[in-house]
């Protein structure tokens, strides 16, 4: 194999790896490094889902194809952005005249920049710069989102497209978002792809780009993260930038360290944007298979109450992560995200359907449905947990007025936002 198809996989200062790719016969392979396999450290790092298995031989992946793995096992797919990360990654590469580059070269940019913890090395070095200025980023990715939009040349000073894509393409996701670091006490803004010390607070930014735009989606996103808090979910802390963009501190850089991250899919190998493995009976039963604690359980219950009554329909697969943690060599469930009324309310849909299925079904789901699941997996009380997230229904509505959220998006959210009959 030539040496740009092997690349090295560490994790917390350790190479654990290597990804292989067999470019003629599209496949992937993963070896573990055999110190770190006979350290016996870590042996939880990658859930026994029967995908990675922690033997000495090379692994070779041949079925995780299409647009959600890349051909890579589903633990390394998780490091890859998604929809706008890639868009910003076709114009810098296209900045470049690479058109074609490889899954493996794709993850030398990637290198120590990811989300989570997982390094790929030798990484592509970017320059890296103290202060940033967030308006002129916030900017430049208007203009380059409006101009791909109408098919214009994009023409950007190297400075401007390194900054976009350092901080804009680790995410992953649809919507646009950069990762930035504050300094708590200097308040500087540095971008977030490198650091992760304790002197900044880490965020990621979900960008409000579209100053036209009549339904405010990351106010709205703002609103939910504190309706959520208010009846105890666990959501990392958020604040609004110039009262427009949504904030959100980074669940993977805390107590000044990389977390382990993986996301459902990651984790298991069922593809999110699959409807075959994408209900919450799995998501419930991959939880347990991780041991997590019962509290964690009636958590993820609150959860998926929390979606259904207040319409966040788009609870897919990757929008459920797990936490590892390395001294107990154990997971948890990581804070939620991605919370909030998920379709445009102001657009008709003909069909909006919950990503994950609840008692087979994703629409009309009822109390019998939740129940169902609460039974299954022995939630106490589980209607008492029902009524404290429908009580939170006004708090919602207080919040999306304290923010100028207009009359007319409200009513029509508030039209599909109800009680569970
Ligand atoms: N607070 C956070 N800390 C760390 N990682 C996060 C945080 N919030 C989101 N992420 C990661 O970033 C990804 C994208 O974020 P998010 O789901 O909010 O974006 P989105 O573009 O709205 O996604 P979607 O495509 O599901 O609509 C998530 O899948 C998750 O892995
Ligand atoms: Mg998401």
């Amino acid at each position: 194999m030539a040496k740009n198809n092997i690349i090295d996989v560490h994790l917390f200062g350790e190479e654990i790896g290597r990804i292989g790719l067999d470019e003629n016969e599209g496949r992937t392979s993963f070896q573990y490094h055999p110190t770190f396999l006979a350290s016996s450290k870590y042996l939880n790092i990658f859930p026994n889902t029967g995908i990675l298995k922690r033997v000495p031989q090379a692994q070779v992946f041949n079925s995780f194809g299409g647009k959600t793995f890349h051909g890579l096992p589903p633990q390394f797919a998780d490091s890859l952005p998604d929809k706008f990360g890639n868009l910003l990654f076709k114009i810098w590469l296209e900045s470049k005249n690479e058109n074609d580059i490889t899954i493996l070269e794709q993850l030398a940019y990637v290198a120590n920049r990811g989300m989570g913890a997982i390094e790929y090395h030798p990484g592509n070095q970017l320059p890296k710069n103290a202060s940033i200025d967030l308006e002129e980023i916030i900017d430049v990715l208007k203009s380059v989102v409006e101009d791909k939009r109408s098919h214009k040349e994009i023409s950007l000073s190297s400075k401007s497209l390194i900054n976009i894509f350092k901080i804009g393409t680790s995410a992953g996701g649809v919507n646009p978002k950069i990762l930035i670091s504050e300094h708590k006490k200097s308040g500087e803004i540095i971008p977030g792809d490198l650091e992760y010390s304790d002197n900044y607070h880490h965020y990621i930014i979900k960008l409000a780009l579209d100053e036209e735009a009549v339904y405010p989606r990351e106010i709205v996103e703002y609103c939910y993260n504190l309706t959520a808090a208010e009846i105890g979910i666990e959501v990392m802390d958020s604040k609004l930038i110039e009262n427009r963009h949504f904030a959100t501190l980074r669940y993977d850089r805390q107590l000044g360290e990389k977390q382990h991250c993986l996301t459902a899919t990651g984790i298991t190998g069922w593809d999110f944007r699959s409807s075959t493995n994408s209900n919450y009976e799995r998501l419930f039963k991959l939880s347990s298979f991780l041991k997590i604690k019962h509290t964690q359980t009636e958590e993820l219950f609150k959860r998926m109450v929390f979606n259904v009554i207040f319409q966040n329909n788009d609870d897919h697969l990757k929008n459920h992560s797990f936490i590892y943690n390395k001294k107990k060599d154990r997971w948890k469930l990581s804070p939620a995200y991605d919370l909030t009324y998920s379709t445009n309310p102001l657009l008709v849909f003909k069909k909006n359907i919950r990503a994950l299925a609840i008692n087979r079904k994703r629409i009309d789901i009822n109390l019998d449905d939740i129940l169902k699941i609460a039974n299954e997996y022995t939630i106490k009380n589980p209607k008492g947990i029902i009524e404290e997230v429908q009580d939170a229904i006004p708090f919602l509505r207080r919040k999306l007025k304290e923010h100028e959220v207009s009359e007319q998006v409200i009513t029509k959210m508030f039209a599909k936002i109800k009680a569970i009959k």
